[in-house]
């Protein structure tokens, strides 16, 4: 156990397990990080090797030029001769009463290779773009390797999200082929993914919808564009060969928030991607032989991507899935996962952890979760309330808890303790994987003493797995992640310190981007969607603190027609949900004369923090309007007292 203001090192216990124990890591690794990543690389199998291990010209670069691989060789052929039968992936329903799933390595394999040949069939090709729309079922991870088998793109849309955000993401991608679902289960319900999918296509290019039958429902159907998963796969020969892939050929598109409206598509490519993958879910999680390793995400997000598929796969590692949710049908359904598997590495987020917090330890009473060995925590900064509760009730007092500073374009984890060294300090991420330069800078582009916050920045030769793009639009990369210090290195746009011996602390973003619940969404897409309703003249978004979720978002809207206050309000939370997704159902929704603005007609969302929080105002004389403010005031806070 340990109290607020100390932290903690891993235990000769927990170093026995380590990867990594020595500090001499971080020095060897800072002289020469090519060398570190060629080493990490040629534990993984090649087809052809490189030429060199890194080339670059920021804002563009490329790792393991002019070498040849394919990511499902490395996490499915290569395992078959030491470990064929290892399980790979369990599946766990969520529905308790319903039989999990177990697939070992040959079993993952012979999916994949079925799955791979009937996309062939259907026409998909190298540089093909997939979209996967599906939950947490075993057809997700086995859809992403056949495309990845095939050197198909997959872009993976986050099944709760609406119909209009995958039309919005497929269209971009270009996508010919979608796979989905006819329904999945969410707290007991049926949930008609298949005709939300139908919804998400026009404009689109796809031309066949592959759809998996896990809910037994009846579903929209078109002749001709729809085809059953299970009826192309079943008289399917289970081999095919991996596609050779250059390395810096683009493995998939995931997309995510953007300061603006649409959203973007970050491009990972294959051989670093990989590399990076491997490297981090082995080093950072300490992966060995017996572990079960469950990340809670959803694999339509990142940390899915990287610690519930390709990572674990890499690793040859046993990990686990779940359809469900962490609080259904009770709330102590994760901790009966942890029982039933005897997890070892348990992967969440701060939100997760705030929910059991609330709930008490009472619940997690009946459960073993001494199997645990290493915990962990990704997606926004955690309290140092919340570290200790998850460090000394879920950890014990013993496990590294291991905080993981990342984002979808880093493809990997940046920032964190390792668990075999330590230090792990409440509230604080810790030091940059070996061999990665991160600064922190002020706006002016100079280093910021311990203590002072500023921008997280990566310098060259920045990490093998770090975006190379989004998708079709090279403009928004340049302004993005580069422009802001003259392209020399990755903005990420996170604002951290670090104490006086190098840790980091991450405390939020410097944009108008928000976390709810550990999901990344942006204002700005909200914003559009609301934008084209006739009777909106302007509106604008900010995220408010919340207890469980972390952010939530609040909505402030200008009425240009008469329409009653009350069916405004229902009309905004009605055109949020079905454009973003039930996620991003607003918190409030302010009906006000006018937003306050520079001269320049920019929105300013910091004042309508400031009124949500009850802050002073400051100095309003840069606005245009600087009466606006005191009439949010009041509709915010009530009427002032005289
Ligand atoms: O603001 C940071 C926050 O999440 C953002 C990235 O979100 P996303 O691309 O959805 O990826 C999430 C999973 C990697 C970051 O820009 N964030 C992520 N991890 C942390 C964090 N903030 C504080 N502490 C973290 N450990």
């Amino acid at each position: 156990m340990i109290k607020k203001g100390e932290s903690f090192y891993p235990s000769s216990e927990v170093k026995k397990r380590a990867w990594l124990k020595n500090r001499a890591i971080y020095k060897e690794a800072a002289a020469n990080p090519q060398k570190m990543w060629n080493k990490l690389a040629l534990e993984l199998q090649w087809m052809k090797k490189w030429r060199k291990i890194y080339a670059g010209d920021p804002p563009h670069f490329s790792w393991f030029v002019g070498a040849k691989s394919n990511i499902t060789q490395n996490c499915l052929d290569r395992h078959l001769k030491l470990q064929k039968n290892k399980v790979a992936m369990i599946w766990e329903p969520e529905n308790v009463a319903e039989p999990k799933r177990i697939y070992t390595y040959y079993d993952l394999y012979r999916e994949v290779c079925k799955f791979s040949r009937a996309l062939k069939k259907l026409g998909v090709k190298k540089g093909d773009r997939v979209g996967i729309y599906l939950p947490m079922i075993p057809e997700v991870v086995i859809s992403m390797l056949a495309c990845a088998r095939l050197g198909a793109v997959h872009s993976v849309v986050f099944s709760a999200f609406s119909s209009n955000a995958l039309q919005v993401r497929l269209e971009d991608a270009q996508a010919k082929i979608l796979i989905t679902a006819d329904g999945y289960y969410r707290r007991g319900k049926i949930i008609e993914l298949k005709k939300g999918a139908d919804e998400g296509l026009d404009n689109t290019a796809v031309k066949k919808v592959i759809v998996v039958k896990r809910a037994n429902i009846e579903v929209p159907w078109q002749e001709g564009r729809d085809v059953w998963y299970q009826d192309i796969i079943k008289d399917e020969i289970d081999a095919i060969d991996p596609v050779p892939m250059d390395s810096e050929d683009p493995l998939f598109i995931l997309y995510t928030s953007g300061s603006t409206g649409k959203p973007k598509g970050c491009v990972h490519v294959c051989g670093g991607y990989m590399v990076q993958a491997y490297a981090t879910d082995k080093w950072i999680f300490d992966i060995n032989d017996e572990d079960i390793f469950w990340s809670t995400a959803d694999i339509g997000w990142v940390t899915g991507h990287t610690y519930s598929c390709y990572g674990p796969l890499l690793n040859g590692a046993t990990f686990l899935i779940f359809e469900g949710l962490a609080d259904w049908p009770n709330a102590d359904r994760w901790a009966q996962v942890i029982d039933k598997y005897g997890v070892t590495t348990f992967y969440t987020a701060p939100t997760a952890i705030r929910m059991f917090m609330k709930n008490g330890t009472e619940i997690l009473k009946p459960y073993r979760l001494d199997t645990l060995q290493v915990i962990a925590s990704v997606g926004e900064p955690i309290s140092e309330k919340a570290w200790l509760w998850y460090f000394n009730e879920i950890g014990k007092g013993k496990c590294p808890l291991l905080d993981t500073w990342w984002q979808t374009e880093t493809g990997g984890i940046i920032v964190t303790s390792l668990a075999g060294m330590g230090p792990f300090k409440p509230a604080f991420t810790g030091l940059p994987f070996p061999g990665v330069r991160v600064k922190i800078l002020d706006d002016e582009g100079k280093e910021c003493k311990a203590g002072k916050e500023g921008n997280l920045v990566l310098l060259p030769p920045f990490i093998p797995g770090l975006l190379r793009g989004i998708y079709n639009n090279e403009k928004k990369y340049l302004e993005t992640y580069w422009s802001a210090y003259k392209n020399k290195m990755y903005i990420s746009g996170d604002l951290g310190y670090r104490d006086k011996n190098g840790l980091i602390r991450v405390v939020g973003r410097a944009d108008d981007q928000i976390k709810v619940a550990g999901h990344r969404l942006t204002t700005g897409e909200m914003e559009s969607a609301l934008a084209k309703n006739l009777s909106i003249a302007e509106c604008a978004i900010v995220g408010v603190a919340d207890e469980i979720k972390g952010e939530v978002p609040v909505v402030f809207v200008v009425s240009k027609t008469d329409i009653p206050a009350d069916q405004l309000k229902a009309e905004v939370v009605r055109i949020i949900r079905e454009e973003i997704g039930p996620i991003a159902t607003p918190k409030e929704v302010f009906i006000v004369k006018d937003l306050p603005k520079t001269r320049s007609g920019k929105i300013m969302r910091r004042l309508l923090r400031k009124a949500l929080s009850r802050e002073e105002m400051g100095d309003l004389s840069t606005l245009s309007n600087p009466e606006s403010v005191q009439q949010i005031q009041e509709t915010v806070q009530g009427p002032r007292q005289a």
